[in-house]
């Protein structure tokens, strides 16, 4: 996938969790301005973030509007905290995740036969929404980027209907240290959602590719 359309300078990340903070240092590590942030003020988590993010700086939530990329990291039963004005014309990379187990029974999924993404894009509405970084684990972020080029560098999807906001994305994937495969459409986030053959595995891009195919050709017959 060509990742040199566009140039992300600044990343915003909302939730400061587990996947959050690890995007966050794979981001400053990588020469990113980050601002980080949850639904407490930034006064709350700024020792926090200097502890756990050293380089990103804390903001209120909505300090995250001025940055070129925002990343919600945050458990999707809390997605109706999310006030779709602040994210209007914005890329959105969803990294959230439906996991009944812990999340518990969400009716809004479980009823929905949609990518839990197309739920998200319905009610940020507005915004520019990519799918992505869903399908590693945190630790997996630190542990497994590569140099560009590296035989064993592992490869992440970006689905998104934006077809900007999908190269935004992939370059930024570049930059933290992974191939950045293009899985089409934003329906297609469901190949990547839990329980999936791209979602319990570490690929190549190569691999990547050849497990999408083979999803979107059964999902066909
Ligand atoms: N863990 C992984 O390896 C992994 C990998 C890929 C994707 N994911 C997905 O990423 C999401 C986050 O997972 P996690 O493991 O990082 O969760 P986590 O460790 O529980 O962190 C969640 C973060 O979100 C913040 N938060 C909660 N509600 C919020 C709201 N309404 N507004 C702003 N911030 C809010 C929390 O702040 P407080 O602590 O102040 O509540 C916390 O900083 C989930 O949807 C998960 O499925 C996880």
């Amino acid at each position: 996938m060509t990742t040199t359309a566009v140039t992300p300078g600044s990343i915003g990340i909302l939730g400061a969790g587990r996947v959050g903070a690890a995007v966050a240092r794979r981001a400053v590590e990588s020469g990113y301005e980050v601002r980080i942030a949850t639904a407490k003020p930034a006064g709350e988590i700024a020792l926090l973030a200097e502890i756990v993010t050293p380089g990103a700086v804390a903001v209120d939530a909505a300090g995250l509007a001025e940055t070129d990329l925002t990343v919600i990291a945050i458990p999707l039963r809390r997605y109706r905290d999310l006030d779709p004005a602040h994210f209007a014309g914005r890329t959105v990379v969803d990294v959230m995740n439906y996991w009944a187990p812990t999340d518990g029974e969400q009716s809004d999924f479980e009823r929905d036969a949609r990518s839990t993404s197309e739920v998200i894009q319905d009610h940020l509405h507005g915004a520019l929404l990519v799918k992505s970084l869903n399908h590693i684990g945190y630790h997996d972020l630190e542990a497994d980027h590569r140099v560009p080029g590296a035989a064993d560098r592992r490869a992440l999807a970006v689905a998104s209907d934006h077809e900007q906001s999908r190269a935004l994305v992939a370059t930024f994937i570049d930059r933290i240290g992974f191939d950045a495969v293009d899985a089409g459409p934003l329906a297609a986030g469901r190949l990547l959602q839990p329980g999936t053959d791209v979602f319990n595995g570490s690929h190549s891009a190569s691999q990547l590719r050849g497990l999408l195919a083979e999803a979107c050709l059964g999902a066909r017959a």
